[in-house]
């Protein structure tokens, strides 16, 4: 199938690279004349595991390419899958400034009839308003069906989660277009749900409303199993041996972040708004994480009531672990908060560091190592699961500082090597080891 796909951030270009490995013909377009450019010489401009590898082999195949050109980009294609973002607004609601300019450049450039397909996150209702808006400004007489295609993919595992994710959602009021659709995503070998577009595009805020709500859940299980005695460890373990609760996502920590889990919740609470219902359970999550990132300096705070000129390594920037992403990162409000009490910050991050530079205190100075960043300090805040940093045992801390204290926000050691390395450790939900 002749297939374009309009934005190459890290939903569209997953979804084009994935779509020309099974076997489709794909052209990529995006207005960004230097990042076609990479992209063309098999250079990804993000990090996703696997992503490099399919990219080089589809360019070499001749079944993936690039253009800035919408003529060329659309010219004979049976499918068009707009993947532009859409961030957030300063009320919360989705932006739709890239949505609207990939409407109205692929009115000016149809030929022919054509199924378009919505990848990006966008409002229950806004299918209907792209088939409409791109009708309105058609230069050719041609036909347009609409279908929603949300996308389920993590980043980090975004190429994986294409070929072994739960399902595929394809929703749209034609028939002939879900058909088609089916078609093309059989080749992802994962169990298909055809559903008509408003439910498709709920299900998207949905999902994600749902796993952020499960995060805020045992989050404030965390809080209240450390004030009472209880270690959230087995909690999470416990509940989740039922299989109508589920074992995962029950992960304790400092707050989700990145580019979805926030900006969507706080988008299905707009549209519960616009809708006239409102929404007090995600409400309350999206209140209850923003109070979760201040968690870990609570407890800094309580132990050492004055951290002025303390030096303080942060190790973990990313909002999560695998990826190089400080979108909506719990780091950047940790590091704001210690320095606004005085302390010294040395940080380190595995990949993370070019983005954290952007978006941190200029104040923060970054260290190349773990050893580096704890070299001398007094105190050591974990703030993300990085497989290096949970490797890095406790006791090695011991060489570099005179007294290890240390505060994991992401529960990356178990207590039984935290008792048995004699530092000083405090985590989520758990005993404080002494
Ligand atoms: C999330 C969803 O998992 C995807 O299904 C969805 O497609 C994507 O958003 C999207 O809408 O594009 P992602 O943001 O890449 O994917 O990351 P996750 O792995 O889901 O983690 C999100 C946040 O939740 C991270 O900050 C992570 O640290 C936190 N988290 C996750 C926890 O605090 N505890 C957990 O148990 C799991």
């Amino acid at each position: 199938m002749e297939i374009s796909v309009i934005g190459t951030g890290y939903v569209g270009l997953v979804t084009g690279v994935c779509l020309a490995h099974i076997g489709n013909e794909v052209t990529c377009i995006d207005i960004d004349k230097e990042k076609v450019n990479t992209l063309k010489k098999g250079i990804s401009p993000i990090y996703e595991e696997g992503l490099t590898e399919l990219m080089e082999e589809n360019i070499k195949n001749g079944k993936l390419n690039f253009t800035s050109d919408y003529k060329e980009g659309l010219q004979g294609k049976k499918v068009v899958y707009i993947a532009v973002g859409t961030p957030q607004s300063d009320d919360g609601s989705a932006d739709l400034t890239f949505v609207n300019r990939a409407c109205e450049s692929i009115a000016q450039n149809l030929e022919d009839d054509v199924i378009i397909v919505t990848k990006s996150t966008v409002p229950v209702g806004t299918n209907e308003y792209i088939k409409q808006k791109i009708e309105m400004d058609l230069k050719k007489e041609v036909n347009i069906k609409i279908a929603s295609n949300p996308e389920f993919l993590r980043q980090g595992s975004a190429v994986y989660d294409t070929f072994n994710g739960d399902r595929i959602v394809i929703g749209s009021d034609d028939e002939h277009a879900l058909e088609l659709l089916e078609k093309i995503n059989e080749g992802f070998g994962l169990p298909i749900l055809k559903t008509d577009l408003r439910s498709a595009e709920m299900i998207k805020y949905a999902s994600n409303a749902f796993l952020a709500t499960k995060i805020s859940f045992i989050n404030e299980m965390a809080n209240l199993s450390e004030k009472i005695g209880a270690n959230i460890d087995l909690v999470a373990k416990g509940i989740g041996m039922d299989k109508r609760i589920g074992e995962n996502f029950l992960n304790a920590g400092i707050g989700y972040g990145g580019s979805c889990f926030p900006k969507d919740t706080r988008a299905i609470i707009s549209i519960g708004k616009q809708a006239d219902y409102p929404m007090p359970i995600l409400e309350n999550v999206v209140d209850a994480n923003e109070r979760q990132r201040d968690i870990l300096v609570d407890k800094v705070l309580n132990s050492y009531k004055d951290i002025h000129g303390k030096r303080i390594a942060v190790l973990g920037l990313a909002f999560k672990p695998n990826t190089d992403d400080m979108r909506e990162a719990p780091s950047i409000s940790v590091t704001e908060k210690l320095l606004e009490h005085g302390a010294i910050i040395s940080a380190y991050d595995p990949v993370a560091i070019d983005n954290a530079k952007k978006v941190l205190s200029s104040k923060v100075t970054y260290a190349t190592g773990i050893e580096e960043a704890i070299d001398g300090a007094d105190l050591v805040l974990i703030l993300t699961e990085w497989a290096e940093i949970k490797r890095f045992p406790l006791e090695n801390y011991k060489a570099y500082m005179a007294k290890p204290i240390i505060f994991d926000g992401r529960n990356c050691h178990s207590l039984e090597a935290a008792r048995a390395s004699g530092v000083e450790y405090h985590s989520i939900g758990r005993p404080s080891i002494k």
